[in-house]
């Protein structure tokens, strides 16, 4: 890896989480609540988005300058035509090390039963689905559309038939929403190989009605699942993982906590966001990104463009997580970007 790619805080460029559409089918209340994503919402239009050609050069600079995992997003990224496409032309890159890339996707699950042979054919490695409770009403009532638990268990099922492991599914945890489905989704997955993490709600984007007393502690996430079924902690794969890794001390399996409001990890965050209109987010919460698809279509060549990049992250001094946690900075009234525009 590059030496050089660290930011004013040490950290360097690992991560690439990449937005391919604004789109979604689902309206979860804590991402694209209806009453702000609605017909009238400005979506982008096709040609502002970064196409396959466009993704994969921006893909191989940031390989080249020590990325070494990228994830695909959105919105929802399987809704963008022909995914499988770009997937085939993403797995062909090779690190700075001349590794393969870490290749993965998070998805809702929604219409992964007719695309996951597609996906492991193209050279997926891996993925996440998004599922939020067993319960049909409360999974309904976090998804806004009416989308049944059966269809997603299902995708995950097609995901394990088509030959993927070492599968994720991400469980959003809103305190008094859906936290009575902590330990029965727990059950569920517990000896199943699907690893299940639960997520703290988070004060992303600017449309969600965030505060505090939705969000449910990880700490306390785990205190219920113990009571239940014991669990003890286990090292991080690698560092600056953004999930905690726990596991059942009877064997049958891991689980994790990303805990980004009770315990930020800001002082190792490796992640830069390329947004669905290509251009670069060094921090989930930022308000501004530096314009990439302009350097793109102005016929730029690689290595200005990796000296672009370098000197962005070499400037990068975001920590949002701790600075929310620690109060010293007045942050209503900040206009975040959405996170369905950015990537999660
Ligand atoms: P793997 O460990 O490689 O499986 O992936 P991951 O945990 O990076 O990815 P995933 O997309 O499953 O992210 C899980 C959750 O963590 C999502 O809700 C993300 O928005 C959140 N998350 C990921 N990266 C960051 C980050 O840098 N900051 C914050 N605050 N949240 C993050
Ligand atoms: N807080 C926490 N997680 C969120 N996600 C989307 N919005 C939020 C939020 N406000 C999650 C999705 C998905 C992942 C990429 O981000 O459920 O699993
Ligand atoms: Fe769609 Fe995922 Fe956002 Fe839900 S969290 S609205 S599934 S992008
Ligand atoms: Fe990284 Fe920003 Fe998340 Fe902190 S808040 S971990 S800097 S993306």
């Amino acid at each position: 890896a590059n030496p050089l790619n660290k930011d004013t805080r040490g950290r360097p460029l690992r991560d690439l989480r990449i937005s391919v559409t604004d789109r979604c089918n689902f309206r979860c209340t804590y991402c694209m609540p209806k009453e702000i994503f609605d017909k009238n919402y400005p979506y982008l239009s096709h040609d502002e988005l970064l196409s396959f050609e466009e993704i994969t050069r921006l893909t191989a600079i940031f390989a080249s300058l020590g990325v070494e995992k990228i994830r695909l997003t959105g919105g929802e990224p399987l809704l963008r035509k022909n995914l499988e496409v770009l997937i085939e032309m993403l797995a062909k890159i090779k690190s700075a090390t001349g590794q393969a890339l870490d290749l993965t996707l998070t998805t809702n699950g929604s219409i992964l039963r007719k695309k996951a042979v597609a996906l492991k054919a193209a050279g997926l490695h891996r993925l996440t689905v998004s599922l939020d409770g067993l319960n049909d009403d409360i999974f309904k009532k976090m998804n806004d559309v009416d989308f049944p638990v059966t269809d997603v268990l299902d995708g995950i099922a097609a995901a394990q038939e088509a030959g993927f492991t070492n599968i994720k599914v991400n469980m959003v945890v809103k305190k008094g929403t859906n936290d009575q489905e902590i330990v029965a989704m727990a059950k569920h997955f517990k000896g199943t190989g699907v690893t299940l993490r639960f997520i703290e709600f988070m004060d992303v984007g600017s449309s969600n009605g965030w505060d505090m007393s939705q969000v449910l502690p990880s700490r306390e996430v785990a205190n219920r699942i113990h009571a239940v079924f014991p669990i003890e902690p286990i090292e991080a794969n690698y560092p600056g993982e953004v999930a905690q890794r726990w596991r059942y001390v009877d064997g049958s399996g891991e689980i994790g906590f990303i805990s980004s409001v009770t315990q930020t990890f800001c002082h190792e965050c490796t992640r830069a966001r390329i947004s669905t209109d290509g251009q670069l987010y060094l921090c989930l919460f930022a308000n501004t990104g530096f314009d990439f698809k302009t350097m793109l279509r102005a016929g730029k060549s690689d290595l200005e463009i990796a000296n672009a990049v370098m000197m962005t992250w070499a400037g990068r001094e975001d920590h949002y997580s701790e600075i929310r946690g620690s109060n010293t900075i007045d942050l209503k009234g900040i206009r975040k970007v959405e996170m369905s525009y950015i990537g999660g």
